[in-house]
């Protein structure tokens, strides 16, 4: 193989306090080392920036290792295969890996799955038919179990698992509401994703407002983000609502405990008095019960235009730090994906 680009690379320098710096992250450039049997070189086209990011940039104590200091950060990429060492894979082949903040890297081929161009755009493999499409799946319909004619309630919407929640639910026969912030994804969480109702969490309206959107109450909260909305849809939660915890992002740049009295006595009481299912999750747990299903339900879907999806593309590796910062705000609209190289097949 003679083939050695040099990779540039951002790695983590600092455990960020609040919301992340640059000062936090520093590039590096290093070639990439020579392919050993069964290692394949990759070419990034799209790496993909999610929430739970914010979780490895810290050394509290979580369901995954954090990035040490000094390392590359993690993340899922879409990858393009510009040397091989294995009979598993071809240059040219597309493949999803797990290869982080990086333009090129070397790994094992069998760490890589083959990605089909023609079946959707490769991008989609991060997004909508990717880890967010299959937590939205698996986590509504095996903590929420949606029953036709109930409402659901989920925030962060016109995000990838919020807007795949929303149309899975409405595809099961519920009364969908959705939560966003500002006009613009509000207007898109009716228009393209076709929620029932479509709020506004910054309106300062906003709980007499989901009040009269939920007048049957809620059956399934899809929680994707805690805080302030969080607390006012708990009040419409009917007995034996289920709520399946997916994500938390409005505490992930906390550095303290939200001021106030203590609420975790109501909170405990209305799980006992309204016989609340409330059940954390990480996807990964339901890979191997769900991923089949998956795959046959949400290609079909997407390929009909029962599922849409909006990506919001960012060109550059450098523009990584500051869109992943503006994410955990809600200025992202849209999976959000950083293009590192050239789409072989969008261009
Ligand atoms: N459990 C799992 O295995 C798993 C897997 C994937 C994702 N997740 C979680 O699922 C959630 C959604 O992920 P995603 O990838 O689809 O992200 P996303 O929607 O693209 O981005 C996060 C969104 O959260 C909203 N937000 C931020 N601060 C908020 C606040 N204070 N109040 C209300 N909304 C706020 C923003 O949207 P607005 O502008 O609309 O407010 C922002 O765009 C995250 O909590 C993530 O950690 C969990």
């Amino acid at each position: 193989m003679s083939q050695r680009p040099q990779s540039t690379q951002i790695r983590l320098a600092a455990r960020p306090q609040g919301e992340p710096k640059d000062s936090d992250f520093e590039t590096t450039t290093q070639e990439v080392p020579e392919l050993a049997e069964g290692e394949v070189l990759l070419r990034t086209v799209y790496l993909s920036l999610d929430p739970y990011m914010r979780g490895r940039m810290s050394a509290a104590k979580s369901y995954a290792d954090p990035v040490e200091i000094g390392d590359v950060m993690v993340g899922g990429t879409v990858c393009e295969v510009v040397g091989s060492r294995s009979e598993r894979r071809a240059v040219g082949d597309v493949v999803l890996a797990y290869t982080g903040w990086q333009t090129h890297a070397v790994v094992p081929a069998r760490q890589t799955q083959r990605i089909d161009p023609d079946l959707a755009p490769i991008s989609t493999a991060l997004g909508v038919l990717g880890m967010p499409g299959f937590t939205a799946y698996a986590g509504l319909l095996e903590i929420g179990r949606p029953q036709p004619g109930e409402t659901l309630v989920v925030a962060a919407a016109a995000g990838p698992v919020g807007s795949a929640v929303g149309q899975i639910a409405r595809l099961k026969g519920l009364r969908t509401v959705g939560i966003a912030g500002g006009p613009e994804k509000v207007r898109a969480l009716s228009e393209t994703y076709g929620f029932d109702v479509a709020l506004d969490h910054r309106d300062p309206a906003f709980r007499e407002q989901l009040e009269a959107a939920t007048p049957d109450g809620v059956d399934v909260y899809f929680e994707n983000v805690g805080g302030p909305v969080a607390a006012a849809v708990w009040r419409r939660l009917n007995t034996y609502a289920r709520v399946p915890v997916c994500g938390l992002v409005a505490d992930y740049n906390a550095t303290a405990a939200p001021e106030g009295p203590d609420r975790l006595p109501a909170f405990m009481g209305s799980i006992l008095s309204r016989s609340l299912t409330v059940r954390g999750f990480i996807q990964s747990e339901f890979v191997e019960s769900h991923t089949a299903d998956f795959r046959r339900d949400m290609g079909a879907w997407v390929r009909d235009g029962d599922v849409r999806y909006v990506e919001d593309v960012v060109d550059g590796l450098d523009a990584a730090v500051a869109a992943f910062r503006g994410m955990l705000r809600g200025a992202n609209f849209g999976k959000l994906l950083v293009r590192v190289g050239e789409d072989p097949v969008r261009g």
